[in-house]
């Protein structure tokens, strides 16, 4: 393999560009970037500007990926992706998503300013509402660019009645074409995240080279009760929807404990959403939704657990009484492994490069769980600040960004040359 100069990063440039995007938030509850606003659309509007800035072709798929392309000198040389999310949970942080996204464009630039041509196409992609969205479902993007966006999800309304497909094409997408987002010609994608753990700041590791990605099952449950006057109704007489919901919400957690207890691979429950009506000091609640979130590697546990709440909640309303009058699965994805000749080469990079590294899961979920049904996916987690995440105090350090972006771009050569 010929000898070559080290990729040359402008980690101020990474740096500044990661602030300026940050800073495209609803003012009231920093950071928010929610997909498909107009705080959304506005980042999307920065972002095409960048990748045009950097000499990359922009476009957006069928699916409403953002995607900024710099054709390879092989003939016919499949892509190389590299990429992440722009949208945000609500109040969330600075670098969930677009510390993957801007490291992406860093590396397509500093590879352009090298003066190097490579053989494989390189794009920079923002997948389209990584986290959940208002519709109910994640990674929209990165599972129509899988093939994996049904025309049922395409249906679900958000809050205000608005359709999801409607949405991707409102967006710039094309959902009558949707087929056409459907990749069949990607050699590998990269994708950096903060681990949104604390692994790494505890090990003082460098880097985490990801194994595989929880798979990640929500479900909707809305128990319907009886709206009644708080003073005048008998505790026997009531029927409580928000009693119903929030022994739900215990059995959750002790569920969870009891499933992680069993030490068959991380298992972790949350129920993130609860919303009571008509929700007032004064009268008996008369519906409660919730939705809760399970996560594993090992997909036996995610099954026992699924099991249990149903049998529990409908035990639960039984008991209570009052009605299930909802019971739905909002997404199911299976836990995905990530491609183990990407981490090599990512790991050979990381150590040349004098980085530490250590193997470990994502707890997360992440657009590569998507992308791996397509093409070798690799992901590279850099420290954040006491593995905070999902809120404002988010943290990681510009060196930290720098390094990752250093592996990745180094790893990209690599590959690029190995298939010369
Ligand atoms: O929820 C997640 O795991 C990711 O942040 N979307
Ligand atoms: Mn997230
Ligand atoms: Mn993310």
């Amino acid at each position: 393999m010929t000898t070559r100069q080290t990729l040359r990063l402008d980690g101020q440039r990474l740096w500044d560009n990661l602030m300026r995007l940050a800073a495209i938030t609803d003012p009231d509850r920093p950071y928010t970037r929610r997909s498909f606003s107009p705080r959304f659309c506005e980042g999307r509007a920065w972002l095409a500007e960048q990748f045009a800035a950097a000499g990359l072709a922009v476009r957006i798929d069928a699916a409403g990926n953002l995607i900024g392309r710099r054709e390879g000198v092989g003939a016919d040389a499949p892509a190389v992706l590299i990429g992440s999310h722009s949208d945000t949970v609500p109040a969330g942080g600075r670098f969930d998503g677009i510390a993957g996204l801007l490291t992406a464009l860093e590396i397509a630039q500093s590879i352009d300013e090298a003066g190097i041509r490579l053989r494989h196409p390189l794009e920079v992609v923002d997948f389209l509402a990584e986290e959940p969205s208002e519709f109910g479902l994640s990674c929209v993007g990165s599972r129509g660019m899988a093939g994996m966006l049904s025309a049922p999800m395409l249906a679900y309304r958000d809050p205000v009645g608005e359709q999801l497909g409607h949405a991707i094409d409102r967006i710039g997408g094309n959902t009558a074409s949707l087929a056409t987002a459907i990749r069949g010609d990607i050699a590998a994608y990269f994708e950096l995240h903060i681990e949104q753990g604390i692994v790494l700041e505890t090990g003082r590791i460098d880097l985490g080279l990801v194994t595989a990605i929880s798979g990640i099952t929500r479900t909707e449950v809305v128990f319907t009760g009886s709206a009644d006057h708080a003073g005048s109704t008998p505790m026997d007489l009531r029927k409580d929807a928000l009693v119903a919901a929030a022994q739900t919400v215990l059995f959750v957690a002790e569920q969870a404990r009891a499933l992680a207890a069993r030490r068959e691979g991380h298992f972790v429950a949350t129920t993130g959403i609860i919303e009571a009506q008509p929700n007032a000091a004064n009268i008996v609640p008369r519906e409660v939704r919730l939705v809760v979130d399970a996560r594993s590697d090992n997909r036996r546990l995610v099954e026992a657990f699924a099991a249990a709440l149903d049998a529990e909640t409908a035990r639960i309303a039984a008991r209570q009484p009052v009605e299930r009058s909802r019971y739905a699965i909002l997404s199911d994805t299976q836990p995905a492994l990530c491609d183990h000749v990407l981490r090599e080469l990512l790991g050979a990079s990381a150590a040349d490069l004098g980085f530490s590294t250590m193997e470990m899961a994502s707890g997360a979920g992440h657009d590569a769980a998507f992308v791996s049904h397509i093409a070798p996916a690799a992901m590279l987690f850099i420290p954040c600040r006491a593995g905070k995440s999902h809120a404002p105090e988010e943290w990681a350090e510009p060196a930290a960004l720098t390094a990752g972006a250093q592996v990745i771009g180094e790893a990209v050569l690599r590959l690029d040359q190995a298939s010369a």
